[in-house]
């Protein structure tokens, strides 16, 4: 008896590991495109407007000369702008703004 009660605790830890691993799958599987959207106007587009001299902040990604080619490097600058500028986005939030500046501008396969 005494036994079970102390794996009590164990087997509550490990459903809440699970359920945490189980949320962490599903924003993987479907990136939340609304929210990369408004991640995308709140943080980042002023900011590609002033630099990219262009006034607007879509069209640093849709440049000539845009530094990315592939969907690899996507997700590798958006992870720049983040950490370099310490945006401070959790990894689902920028998982989401990758695959909405893929659907929208990109269209990497
Ligand atoms: C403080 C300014 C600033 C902020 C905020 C910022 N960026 Fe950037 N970003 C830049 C600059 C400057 C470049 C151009 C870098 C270069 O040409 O090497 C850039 C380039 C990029 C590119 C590459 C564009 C291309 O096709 O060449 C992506 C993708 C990008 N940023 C994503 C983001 C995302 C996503 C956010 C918000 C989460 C963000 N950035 C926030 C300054 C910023």
């Amino acid at each position: 008896m005494t036994d079970f009660k102390m794996k009590l605790p164990l087997i509550k830890l490990g459903c809440i590991v699970l359920a945490v691993l189980g949320l962490n799958l599903s924003a993987h599987a479907t990136p939340d495109l609304a929210n990369g959207k408004k991640i995308d106007q709140e943080k980042c587009y002023a900011c590609h407007a002033k630099k990219s001299g262009f006034g607007n902040g879509d069209m640093i990604y849709t440049r000539s000369d845009s530094k990315v080619k592939n969907l690899q490097n996507l997700k590798t600058m958006v992870a720049m702008c983040n950490t370099e500028l310490r945006l401070d986005l959790f990894p689902e939030d920028e998982a989401d703004v990758a695959a909405f500046l893929n659907k929208q501008f990109y269209k990497f396969k």
